[in-house]
């Protein structure tokens, strides 16, 4: 019932939401991109921005910056994202794509739901009065609202005391700034670090800014490692393990199989790999293989790179021959 009248509700807005869909992709393609800003970080950004406007996930700052991201615009807003909120508000239905903490095994429709759900948890309980943790950093922070709390889990970032860095490329970063300061998002603790990881070490760039590499640490590395290449992902996780005792870093990878087209995703990889560059300009370059046993093979990728993995979720099934699409670590020095 509440999935028909979804669907129904789908149906009204769909004039609205094509149009919406249109404007997004005009305005991404043809303001975005010629800036240099990330369109990639539209999609978690988009996912955790529904979740809070159906009232699945408290998230409140990411509503209140939606209209001064450039590619959403108040219009995109009105005619796109209410709209598909609105349906799924009204009708009660979640489906797998807006449940939160979303479906297990995830697929590659929910993983970012099961994702947003796993980095909540591992803030969280970085966040605790018992935790050694002292700096948060968000690596590749895009439109990332987590600093900005307060989330579901009680966390509030701002209320801590600990300190809190973002880095990213800055074409991306001013543009968070200012969407900040219009939307009158108090972000006084955080720290803003521009980077470019493939010109700059984001560490150097961080002590720059006033980290201090000997108190302990927690990195949130979200949606980030598939755009690096594997030199790069090593080097940051090398860095990590020269941090204080007790830092931590959580991330997401890509099965190596998804991102270099290999069996069992040679046309879904295919596919992503053509989406991806068209839509956005952008191309996936790293991967750990998930081929059975995947626990096992991610365990060999940290083995020698100084990390303990602390916890491993697969991004889809695990068991027997399958291979998932992916994974999600939390791993500490
Ligand atoms: C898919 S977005 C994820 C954003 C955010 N972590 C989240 O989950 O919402 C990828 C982010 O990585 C950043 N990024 C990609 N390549 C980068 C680089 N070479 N240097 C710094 N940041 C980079 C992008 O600007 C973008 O903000």
């Amino acid at each position: 019932m509440k999935a028909l009248l979804f669907g129904l509700l789908c149906a009204v807005f769909s004039p609205l939401l094509l149009v919406g869909s249109l404007v997004f992709a005009c305005r991404v393609r043809f303001i975005n991109m010629p800036r240099g800003i990330s369109g990639t970080a539209y999609e978690p950004y988009m996912a955790r921005l529904i979740l809070h406007l159906i009232g699945s996930r408290r998230d409140a700052v990411s509503e209140r910056i939606a209209a001064h991201l450039p590619a959403l615009s108040p219009l995109v807003m009105r005619i796109l994202v209410h709209p598909m909120a609105n349906a799924a508000r009204w009708s009660g239905f979640r489906g797998s794509f807006f449940a939160f903490p979303g479906p297990r095994p995830s697929t590659l429709l929910t993983f970012i739901s099961h994702r947003t759900h796993f980095f909540d948890t591992a803030i969280a309980a970085a966040a605790e009065p018992n935790s050694p943790i002292r700096q948060f950093v968000f690596l590749g922070a895009g439109w990332d609202t987590r600093a900005y709390g307060p989330l579901s889990e009680g966390v509030d970032l701002a209320g801590t005391g600990v300190k809190v860095f973002e880095v990213d490329e800055p074409p991306t970063q001013q543009v968070k700034v200012h969407a900040l300061r219009a939307a009158g998002a108090e972000h006084s603790h955080v720290t803003f670090a521009p980077t470019d990881f493939n010109q700059q070490s984001w560490l150097d760039s961080l002590r720059e800014h006033g980290f201090d590499p000997a108190l302990p640490t927690f990195i949130l590395w979200e949606g980030v490692t598939m755009y690096l290449d594997d030199a790069a992902v090593s080097k940051t996780l090398a860095q990590v393990a020269g941090l204080a005792p007790g830092s931590r870093i959580a991330f997401d990878f890509l099965s190596r199989e998804l991102v270099f087209s290999r069996k069992p995703y040679v046309v879904m990889g295919t596919y992503m790999r053509y989406a991806l560059k068209s839509f956005y300009g952008e191309r996936m370059h790293f991967g750990i293989s998930t081929a059975a046993p995947a626990r096992q093979q991610v365990m060999d990728f940290f083995e020698g790179r100084g990390l303990v993995v602390e916890n491993f979720e697969p991004l889809g099934r695990e068991a027997g021959r399958s291979t998932p699409i992916g994974g999600l670590v939390v791993a500490s020095r």
